[in-house]
């Protein structure tokens, strides 16, 4: 039989999330974990972590030690994160990195990756965008691209095509997805004369303010171009969209909150309410 004071620790002991990173400081998930727990009145407290690089392990294997219920992961360790699971979803084996753990009940912990679900979900719920039946461009072949082929292929677009600055990166991606749906993969040159009604920047281009060559007609009448980066100023992707009269144009902080959103309901099975945080999130960008 517990004591009374046991049994008020256990009312108000409060289930540990956090973010593991390198930088971490930065990083929006506390604000956005706090709002979804505070949404659907859960008792949980998320934190960022920097860990040292070399460390991953050490420090994720301690925090799941003392009770940890569950941990997002981001740059740099999601390679380590993929390692360090006991198993993996099959989107997390496709996406080849793992952004986000959590302990079964057996004390075993399972790997998933939820960007490219994010991705989706912004695009075709948030956003009211086709993806099913379009015929998409996906910029890059790195880490993030890979994230979210998968989810994107399961739409069933009309076709699908890669490319990349390294031409067989993109190449070899499109083979290693030939089982999920049909795509293509190649350099920026086999965009001359070819249109799309759905272009993705997935490359770190933005980031360092650089543009991808594309070419002038890139864009179907209707062309929607979504940059998966997001900052205080639209992207210099963005900015190319707008001047080539894009239909739409997003950049990728909704895919920030979706992802989260889908990393909650591994850890709560809750659905958090996403528009309301993405508005305040643009508001203190
Ligand atoms: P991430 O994990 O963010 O995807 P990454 O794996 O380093 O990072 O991949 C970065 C992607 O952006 C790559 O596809 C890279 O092209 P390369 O494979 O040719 O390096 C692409 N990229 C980076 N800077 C670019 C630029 N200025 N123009 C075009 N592509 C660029």
């Amino acid at each position: 039989m517990p004591s009374g004071v046991g049994e008020y620790k256990l009312m108000t002991a409060k289930d540990k999330y956090a973010v593991f990173g390198n930088p971490v400081k930065h990083s929006k998930s506390p604000f956005i974990h706090s709002a979804f727990a505070s949404q659907c009145s859960q008792n949980l407290q998320y934190t960022a972590v920097k860990v040292k690089l070399g460390c991953f392990v050490e420090v994720a294997q301690q925090f799941f030690k003392r009770g940890g219920k569950g941990l997002n992961i981001t740059l740099p360790f999601k390679l380590d994160a993929y390692a360090f699971a006991d198993r993996l979803s099959d989107r997390a084996k496709l996406a080849g990195a793992v952004n986000t753990l959590v302990m079964d009940r057996q004390g075993a912990i399972l790997g998933d990756n939820t960007d490219g679900i994010g991705l989706v979900r912004d695009m075709a719920v948030n956003l009211g965008w086709m993806i099913g039946g379009s015929r998409v461009l996906v910029l890059g072949a790195g880490g993030a691209v890979r994230g979210v082929l998968e989810p994107l292929l399961r739409e069933r677009p009309a076709s699908l095509l890669v490319v990349n600055r390294t031409e067989s990166k993109a190449v070899q991606l499109a083979d290693e997805f030939a089982a999920v749906g049909s795509l293509k993969g190649g350099g920026f040159d086999c965009l001359s004369n070819r249109q799309f009604d759905l272009v993705i920047n997935g490359t770190s281009a933005s980031l360092w303010g650089e543009l991808p060559p594309l070419p002038q007609t890139l864009l179907s009448e209707k062309g929607h171009c979504y940059d998966m980066a997001y900052g205080t100023e639209p992207t210099i992707f963005m900015r190319w969209a707008a001047e080539h009269t894009a239909w739409a144009i997003s950049d990728g902080l909704g895919m920030l909150v979706e992802q989260a959103a889908e990393s909650f309901y591994l850890w709560r099975q809750l659905r958090p309410e996403t528009g309301a945080i993405i508005t305040q999130l643009r508001e203190n960008l």
